[in-house]
């Protein structure tokens, strides 16, 4: 890569170039005997949306550093749609948080329901797996420049969590 190129892809990004997002169909293999769909499926769904956030914004390979706490609000059934949409609410250095929405969409009953929020955190690596920088983000909107502030006092929790289990003094 050349400077003119590294230079680029230095560059602060808008939020907005990250925002994915994916739609899935609940098949059976993706559900329990009661048709219900099966939670690690979702956080598999969780994890690639997230990781597709990561992706775009900062145009190299990522790798999935932690999760926050989740909940299941409502029940998704075999033959609803997931909606998964996705953004990076803030870089650090070489980790970003990305935060997915979920909702269920069932087009019969023509009803969408909330059915989940995530918070992760995607570290940046090259192709021989060393962690490197990532660009900065630029929050425009309303929503993403609170998303951005919370996502500071959240990574001071996690950092006080891990160390509470590491058994580190603050
Ligand atoms: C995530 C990983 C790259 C961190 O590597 P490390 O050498 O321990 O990282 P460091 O302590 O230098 O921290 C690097 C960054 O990651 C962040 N980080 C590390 N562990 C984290 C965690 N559990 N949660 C949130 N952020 C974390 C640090 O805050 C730091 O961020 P910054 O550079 O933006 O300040 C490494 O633990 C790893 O490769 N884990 C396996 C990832 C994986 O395979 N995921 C798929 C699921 S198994």
């Amino acid at each position: 890569m050349n400077d003119h190129d590294k230079a680029k892809l230095a560059q602060p990004r808008p939020v907005c170039e990250s925002i994915s997002e994916m739609t899935e169909i609940v098949l059976p293999n993706d559900a329990n005997p009661l048709n219900a769909l099966l939670g690690g499926r979702l956080m598999h769904w969780i994890d690639m949306a997230g990781a597709m956030a990561a992706h775009r914004h900062s145009r190299t390979y990522v790798v999935t550093a932690s999760i926050d706490h989740m909940d299941f609000l409502v029940p998704v059934r075999v033959g609803d749609f997931v909606v998964l949409r996705s953004s990076v609410n803030r870089v650090f250095r070489t980790s970003m948080e990305v935060g997915v929405k979920v909702w269920v969409e069932n087009y019969r009953a023509e009803e969408s329901h909330h059915v989940s929020s995530a918070y992760l955190t995607f570290v940046a690596i090259d192709a021989a797996g060393n962690k490197v920088t990532v660009s900065p983000v630029v929050p425009e909107t309303e929503d993403e420049k609170r998303r951005y502030e919370d996502a500071a006092r959240r990574r001071e929790i996690r950092r006080k969590e891990s160390e509470r289990r590491n058994g580190v003094r603050s």
